[in-house]
């Protein structure tokens, strides 16, 4: 179970602070799929780096299956099962994508049949990629799916995924979300899934929007769904203002 406890974060602007997430407390049950959407700039990337331990919040408490986290590193939060995938994936030159999934899933011995399955999972063939390296001639969907195939073989309790569609063709996001649901029908770990996508938004077993740095809905995909159209919908306030842009 992850437990958020009034977590805040600000940076200094200046002479001010300003606030990127206000006083967010919430739980996530194990092996739960929670899939974190809202307007850009809302704070979702900013959450997940602080679960983590990417960013440390200015206050409040994190709790992983009832253990006090929040002072610990990112390597540490690793060993107690926590994974993120970036939301634009860093590059390792030097390292194949064999190496990646090696390190990752922390068995020395990985197989190549083991590495293709993984592949597969993102919708990548293991014959093309296997002994390329993960660095810039690697295409923006290519590295993308690579992450995600590291964060499937590292086989965590909580997954955490940033915009796993981001750049991914509509094939592969289909075998994606395939992945998504075989994972949570196994029941085996807890995924927090950041999405703009409504077919990840349905899988969900909550939907929590993330606006403004705090949590404005929380519901089932069913409940949340028409809320996030009437609020896309509304305007741009400042447009929308008497004399706006005259
Ligand atoms: N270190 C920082 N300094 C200043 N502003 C920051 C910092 N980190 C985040 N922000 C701001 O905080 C807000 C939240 O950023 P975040 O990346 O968490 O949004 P997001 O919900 O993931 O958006 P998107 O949907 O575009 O990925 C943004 O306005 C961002 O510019
Ligand atoms: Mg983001």
């Amino acid at each position: 179970m992850l437990e958020l406890d009034h977590i805040s974060y600000a940076v200094r602007e200046g002479e001010s602070e300003l606030g990127i997430l206000n006083d967010i407390s919430l739980t996530i049950d194990a092996h739960k799929l929670v899939v974190f959407t809202g307007p850009n700039g809302g704070g979702k990337t900013t959450l997940a780096k602080i679960i983590m331990g990417l960013v440390k919040p200015t206050s409040g408490q994190i709790r992983w299956n009832g253990q006090d986290i929040t002072s610990m590193s990112i390597t540490e939060r690793a060993r107690l099962g926590i994974s993120y995938g970036f939301q634009q994936p860093p590059r390792f030159k030097g390292i194949t994508v064999r190496r990646l999934l090696t390190i990752a899933s922390g068995n020395e011995r990985l197989s190549k049949d083991q590495c293709c399955q993984y592949l597969t999972k993102v919708g990548l063939c293991a014959n093309d990629y296997l002994d390329r390296e993960v660095d810039v001639s690697l295409s923006g969907g290519e590295v993308k799916r690579i992450e995600i195939a590291s964060i499937l073989a590292r086989n965590s309790q909580l997954m955490i995924f940033d915009e796993p569609e981001a750049g991914i063709d509509l094939w592969s996001f289909a075998r994606l979300t395939e992945t998504f649901e075989q994972i949570h029908a196994a029941g085996t770990a807890t995924m927090i899934i950041i999405s703009h996508q409504e077919r990840i938004i349905s899988l969900a077993d909550e939907v929590i929007v993330v606006g403004d740095g705090a949590i404005r809905h929380r519901g089932t995909a069913a409940e949340i769904l028409p809320k996030i159209l009437a609020d896309t919908t509304a305007g741009c306030p400042v447009l929308t203002k008497e004399g706006a842009l005259k």
